[in-house]
């Protein structure tokens, strides 16, 4: 059988490892050649691929980012690319897709596997909002990222006497944030799925700080808010790609903190860095069983589905069960990030 494999949307440490995997399970259980298109949907389109063997992929396993390369665009009907998606898959004769990516490049997978073409999903985004999934790859190398950022920042506010304000992304979900908050020992934690209070912050930080320490560190996702009809008015800024504008939340948090409370603040946006760099182990652990659940999924007819990770075991889960939904950070976690303050 000849499969395609690419990677779509945001980056994150562990696609090349669930492509080695991919390559490895295809060529080496089941004879199978592998076709890697550049740069996500974008490469299928335009007939932009390579030949993908073990031999091409040796030492790519503790690499960061995507040897494919990758897009942030979707094929759609609209604009006739889903057309020529089919066209270019048709014409390289390949009967099956391994797509690796979040959930916008898991709907156009839907699309195409309605075509006709056998797909299969892996999800992955530092973000870990793929409903279905417990983790997605790439998540837990930046909640280490993160984590080991707000320890580094721990001992300078100590020594300064200062509030550290961290920003770690999470357009739409607080993983990271909490995560990283809860293992860094975070003061404040601030998440997309309960909006804050400034009021409360800045008063729970003046009793602390008066009572016992002399220093806190606030960690912000980016896709954070102010609770409406509290004393903050904020309109979260958008790039023209629909991204958050980096450091926006941040810096405006670490503002209001120092206007409020009189204590010197100073801001850290971690941005890129918590998706680049070497993955690790559990990433590229995650990632390897994904590939190869991957292949043997195409190899027994399943199509339109992703693989996920449900109580330690890798199941398939139909994207349309999936596609649009988010998974949140659910109410016993924001608990007990809100219990260690
Ligand atoms: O990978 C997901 C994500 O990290 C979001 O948290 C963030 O908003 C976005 O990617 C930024 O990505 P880029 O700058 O590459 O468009």
């Amino acid at each position: 059988m000849r499969i395609g494999v690419l990677t779509g949307g945001g980056d994150c440490p562990g696609l090349n490892a669930a492509i080695r995997a991919v390559v490895k399970r295809a060529e080496l259980e089941y004879g199978d050649s592998v076709l890697g298109f550049r740069n996500g949907w974008r490469g299928v389109r335009d007939g932009d691929f390579l030949p993908l063997t073990r031999a091409a992929l040796r030492n790519m396993l503790p690499q960061g980012g995507t040897v494919l390369g990758t897009a942030r665009f979707h094929p759609s009907k609209k604009d006739g690319s889903l057309e020529s998606v089919l066209r270019i898959l048709e014409a390289e004769r390949v009967e099956a897709l391994v797509c690796i990516g979040g959930d916008g490049t898991l709907k156009a997978a839907n699309r195409v596997a309605e075509a006709g073409i056998k797909v299969v999903g892996i999800p992955k985004t530092i973000d870990n909002d793929v409903v279905g999934t417990e983790l997605s790859i790439g998540f837990h190398t930046s909640v280490n990222i993160a984590t080991e950022a707000i320890d580094r920042l721990h001992t300078t506010a100590e020594s300064h006497n200062r509030v550290m304000v961290v920003e770690v992304m999470g357009h739409h979900a607080g993983w990271i944030a909490v995560h990283s908050g809860i293992a860094g020992g975070a003061e404040v934690i601030l998440i997309p799925e309960a909006p804050f209070d400034i009021d409360e912050i800045t008063a729970f930080l003046k009793h602390r700080h008066r009572s016992h320490a002399n220093f806190s560190i606030v960690v912000v996702a980016e896709g954070a808010v102010p609770a409406e009809g509290t004393s903050m008015e904020f309109s979260t800024p958008y790039l023209p790609t629909g991204g958050i504008v980096p450091g926006s939340i941040g810096e405006r948090i670490g503002h209001e903190i120092a206007e409020r409370t009189g204590f010197e603040t100073r801001v850290t946006v971690l941005g890129h860095v918590q998706r680049g760099g070497t993955p690790t182990s559990q990433d590229r652990v995650l990632a390897s069983r994904f590939g190869v659940a991957a292949i043997d999924a195409i190899q027994a007819g399943d199509t339109g589905v992703i693989t996920a990770l449900q109580c330690e075991r890798i199941e398939l889960v139909p994207i349309a069960e999936i596609a649009g939904k988010l998974k949140t950070v659910p109410p016993d976690l924001i608990k007990v990030a809100a219990a260690l303050a």
